[in-house]
């Protein structure tokens, strides 16, 4: 496993509009992402940008989402996951599997566009990890 870059943070909400204007009005924030919807994960997906990384925004799409169930026991929102980057997506994955984490579902394409794949809380000291391949156009 070669741990890279946070990539972001990922934060559940009840309404991205509302959690918007909130990073835009409380926060400073300057560059906020166009919304779009992940439909095969459930979630409706807007990026904030920070100076040195991302919140992603994440909105139930629809009572089946896991943002949903999410947003039942915490109906305000709140920190959901962290994402970290990896140069190899299959090497991260079997270096997981190696030391017996497990892996929620197969490797998938992420709201990036790239591959990733989740850890469950339960064996990374209580923090849904996603794992995400570094995007080759990043970082400048
Ligand atoms: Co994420």
């Amino acid at each position: 496993m070669q741990l890279g870059r946070l990539n972001h943070v990922g934060v559940a909400t009840p309404s991205i509009s509302a959690s918007i204007a909130f990073w835009r009005d409380v926060m400073g924030a300057q560059v906020i992402r166009e919304p779009f919807d992940l439909p095969e994960q459930g979630v409706r997906v807007c990026f904030v940008d920070t100076p040195n990384s991302q919140i992603e925004l994440l909105e139930p799409l629809g009572e089946a989402s896991p943002i949903a169930a999410f947003l039942a026991k915490n109906p305000a929102g709140g920190q959901h996951h962290l994402c970290f980057e990896v140069p190899d997506i299959a090497a991260a994955r079997a270096a997981f599997e190696a030391e017996g984490k497990r892996i929620l579902g197969p490797t998938r394409i992420g709201a990036h566009g790239t591959p990733i794949f989740f850890l469950h809380p339960k064996d990374m000291g209580g923090v849904l990890t996603e794992i995400m391949e570094t995007p080759k156009d990043a970082h400048g």
